[in-house]
């Protein structure tokens, strides 16, 4: 009989694809000793009880307790790890005096190991209390403390995959908070990536290196070309900004004579490994571009309100087969919760087809059909950003890694209002979806190990 290492009983929730949520209703996950889910069993299943007896008397057996639901871990594809430390403040400047006035003097702090550890330490932590177990992060431009950044998502279980920040061009970058040029900004994402992948040899959950350019702004031709060369070099993941908001998307427009989704194509920059944040502002060929590649878009509803001058028409491209994940985009968006970024991708999905201008008659008011149900949010923040990062992760489902939350609807003091024994199980999913706090996370796991528990 197969051995595993741990086997765990209960009802879960897991997204087959945008539109279809299975609840696997008191089902058995075994759980094997690399952190994989080798097998999901039916209560119906003739094993069923034997497995379960057997585990249990092994002491390898968790039962979920009444009021309590799997969900999977969350996967965060966009979040500026040295932001957190202003998450919540500056929102009322739009992106480019944002980045001049506060963002960049934030983010030439991190040169400081001392500092760099005492945030990291507190957003790795706190993701994970929000069941985010893989994110895709932006370190700074400072080698050593990206690499920190690998190090302690490492140390705390976290599925992390880390860019050290390129921003080379002098005439677009302040003195105090760029590469010294554009050869040792090649050389030191190099170095960065080979240190990563060794880092990684000893991390059970991964640890990965992300090929950086902040955005072509940032960046000189030079740069973006060399990156695009290491990536196919070392086969990393890739990440950068796309059209996220008119300046960004007219500066690329003005500098190149293309359109932002094409530049970075034509610097080898989109790929299957590829996420890019944002792209607001894409037009049907650019997200045909996307779809051929396999290029996914990390789509950060919260920063959007305050930095994207609009709203991603998120219906319309993932019926156009793009790829599409969810991004806090911290700190453009002030949360760390990608519950919030759920939500806020279904208001901001309503708000675009019913029209915001109440002076426009309502036929002139939206753009229709561009409405989400939580249930494609709920996609998009697991089994889409698994296959953004094409990963196996996202799914409780066999093969898929154990990067699971449990969350508690019962829990006294926060409890969900659920009333009744009938309420059915989509009504459930629905409730932990848009009411579910950090507190009714009692545990969150990744690739099989505990990361996080709520006493
Ligand atoms: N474009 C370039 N850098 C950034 C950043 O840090 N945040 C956001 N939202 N957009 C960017
Ligand atoms: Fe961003």
């Amino acid at each position: 009989m197969t051995t595993y290492f741990r086997v765990f009983q209960g009802t879960a929730f897991t997204a087959r694809s945008p539109k279809e949520i299975d609840m696997l209703k008191d089902y058995l996950f075994c759980v094997n000793a690399e952190g994989v889910i080798a097998k999901t069993i039916a209560p119906d299943a003739p094993d069923y009880e034997a497995i379960r007896q057997q585990y249990a008397d092994e002491g390898r057996y968790q039962l979920l307790e009444q009021g309590q639901y799997l969900l999977p871990g969350f996967v965060d594809l966009h979040v500026h790890a040295p932001q957190w430390a202003q998450s919540g403040t500056a929102l009322d400047v739009p992106l480019y005096d944002w980045l001049h006035a506060h963002t960049f003097p934030l983010e030439s702090k991190f040169a400081d190991l001392d500092f760099a550890a005492e945030v990291y330490d507190d957003l790795v932590a706190t993701l994970l209390a929000n069941g985010t177990t893989t994110a895709l992060y932006f370190a700074t431009i400072h080698k050593q403390s990206s690499l920190l950044l690998a190090e302690i998502c490492a140390k705390k279980g976290q599925r992390g995959l880390v860019g050290k920040v390129v921003m080379d061009d002098p005439a677009q970058n302040p003195e105090y908070y760029r590469d010294a040029d554009t050869s040792s900004a090649l050389a030191d994402t190099e170095a960065f990536i080979v240190a990563v992948k060794e880092l990684a040899k000893n991390v059970k959950q991964g640890v990965y290196p992300v090929v950086t350019p902040r955005f072509i702004p940032s960046c000189t031709d030079e740069a973006l070309t060399g990156l695009g060369a290491l990536a196919a070099k070392y086969d990393t993941h890739i990440q950068s900004h796309c059209s996220e908001s008119d300046w960004e998307h007219g500066y690329v427009l003005d500098r190149l004579g293309k359109r932002d989704a094409l530049a970075l194509h034509d610097f080898g920059l989109l790929g299957d490994k590829s996420v890019m944040a944002h792209c607001n502002l894409l037009d049907e060929d650019d997200a045909a571009l996307f779809a051929a590649t396999g290029t996914a878009i990390g789509h950060c509803p919260i920063s959007n309100v305050y930095f994207s001058n609009s709203v991603l028409p998120l219906a319309r491209w993932l019926e156009k087969g793009v790829e599409i994940g969810l991004g806090s985009d911290i700190s453009g968006g002030y949360s760390p919760s990608l519950y919030d970024n759920a939500r806020q991708a279904v208001i901001s999905s309503r708000m675009l087809e019913e029209g915001v201008d109440p002076a426009l008659p309502a036929d002139a008011r939206g753009v229709p059909s561009s409405r989400i149900a939580i249930d494609e949010a709920f996609y998009l923040a697991t089994a889409g950003g698994g296959e953004a990062l094409s990963l196996p992760i996202g799914r409780l489902a066999e093969g898929y890694a154990w990067d699971a939350q449990i969350v508690d609807i019962a829990l006294s003091g926060a409890k969900l209002p659920v009333f009744g024994a009938d309420v059915p199980p989509q009504e459930i999913f629905q409730k932990i979806m848009y009411l579910a706090r950090p507190e009714n996370i009692r545990e969150v796991w990744v690739q099989g190990e505990r990361v996080h528990q709520r006493a």
